[in-house]
């Protein structure tokens, strides 16, 4: 596998992705993309993810994962070599059409893998989603409407809708016992969405939505909002940050003395990939989502094992997600022994996969959304532990996909 890497990256976000590549055939470069005479042309991968800002963390872990599952599998697609095109979606939603046109009109790739934002997400299926244009997998970005209004035959999502994680996560705030609750996440598509799931899940358990916090993206300055949250005194709140911003959030939470008064709950990403940043902040908060790290299958032992051998580092949900992606470009490709061409036969492929993920058994919607799992998780020690399932097989609403 080789990569080409666009600027701007951060130097360590370079030598991070070079690192991850390391175990692999090649490290991670700017390389000239020329096809020697006789070889046959690499499936050529096209990446926007975060390397920088408060998802960077996501973005690395995503890439991460994807490469440990192509490794497993030899390092090849169908029986061809694999190279990445990397661009750093720096989180700009204004940057991702011409982000998008250049990988499709210039670098000419086979695939897209991305986004992380939801924002993002939806700027690249509009451009995306017709036919001609390469298949994209998203691995994380759970905006609606990629598998909602924006869907399409060559669009499928390997993580997640914003509302999968956060609808039983409602509910098991009520069955807690609480009735009233103050919602709060960043204001773009993933916090507004989530809250609504959340709240709509809340509120038929007879519970109580008394205000709707909403913060600037990505601003970390929580003060004015916890001292809000403090004189409101709820029984309980939901929130969704992640990355950077959930670091700072939960541990300013807890500095504000609020952890032990009014527990704080939301779908798993406010913990998830940084528990052990958070330290005692995150010790005790539960949260759903379509992930924990000791889920007890096979394929999760090994995954596990695999990416702390290659990488050094706990895996989490992003990497999951990255790796899962790896596992459906490996499906699609097997399916047409390499043509990336035939790109109906693929999509039939896709549409009828079945994966042991580490997350447990997935496979996909009409809308060509993941249908999964949903487990309630509590941090212990830093870890995600699994406490119970509390949704089996979830598959999202696609409100508006013309596809379901
Ligand atoms: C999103 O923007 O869709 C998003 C970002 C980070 C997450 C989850 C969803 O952890």
């Amino acid at each position: 596998m080789t990569a080409k890497i666009y600027e701007p990256m951060s130097r360590r976000t370079l030598l991070g992705t070079a690192a991850a590549t390391a175990g692999l055939a090649t490290a991670a470069s700017i390389v000239p993309f020329g096809v020697a005479i006789g070889a046959q042309a690499k499936v050529r991968i096209g990446i926007l993810l975060p390397y920088s800002g408060t998802y960077a963390m996501l973005g690395n872990a995503i890439t991460d994962g994807l490469k440990l599952r192509l490794a497993e599998a030899g390092g090849k697609l169908g029986g061809r070599d694999v190279e990445f095109v990397i661009v750093d979606s720096q989180m700009s939603v204004p940057k991702a059409p011409q982000n998008t046109q250049k990988l499709i009109a210039k670098e000419k790739v086979d695939f897209l893998v991305g986004p992380v934002h939801s924002g993002i997400a939806a700027a690249m299926a509009k451009i995306v989603g017709r036919a001609g244009n390469p298949i994209m997998i998203v691995p994380n970005a759970g905006s609606n409407a990629v598998t909602g209004p924006l869907c399409a035959s060559n669009i499928f999502r390997t993580s997640f809708s914003n509302w999968q994680p956060a609808y039983p996560g409602g509910k098991v705030m009520a069955d807690d016992g609480h009735k009233t609750a103050v919602t709060i996440a960043w204001k773009y598509g993933a916090g507004i969405q989530m809250m609504a799931a959340g709240k709509s899940s809340f509120e038929k358990a007879g519970g109580k939505v008394v205000k709707d916090i909403q913060v600037p993206f990505p601003s970390v300055e929580f003060q004015a909002n916890l001292s809000e949250i403090a004189a409101l005194k709820p029984d309980a709140v939901f929130a969704f940050f992640s990355g950077g911003g959930a670091v700072k959030f939960v541990k300013d939470y807890a500095a504000a003395g609020l952890k032990e008064k009014i527990p704080l709950y939301g779908p798993g990403f406010l913990t998830e990939g940084v528990s052990m940043a958070q330290g005692a902040a995150a010790e005790g908060i539960k949260t759903t989502l379509h992930y924990a790290d000791n889920l007890d299958n096979a394929a999760n032992k090994a995954f596990r094992a695999g990416y702390k051998k290659m990488y050094g580092k706990e895996a989490n949900v992003f990497s999951v997600q990255g790796y899962d992606t790896g596992s459906l470009l490996l499906i699609a490709m097997d399916a047409v022994k390499g043509d990336s061409g035939a790109k109906k036969a693929m999509i039939a492929a896709m549409e009828k996969a079945k994966i042991a993920s580490p997350r447990g058994d997935i496979s996909f919607s009409a809308a060509h959304n993941v249908v999964q799992d949903i487990y309630l998780r509590k941090v212990v020690k830093g870890h995600q532990n699994l406490m119970g399932v509390v949704a089996k097989q979830l598959a999202d609403p696609a409100r508006g996909c013309r596809l379901a």
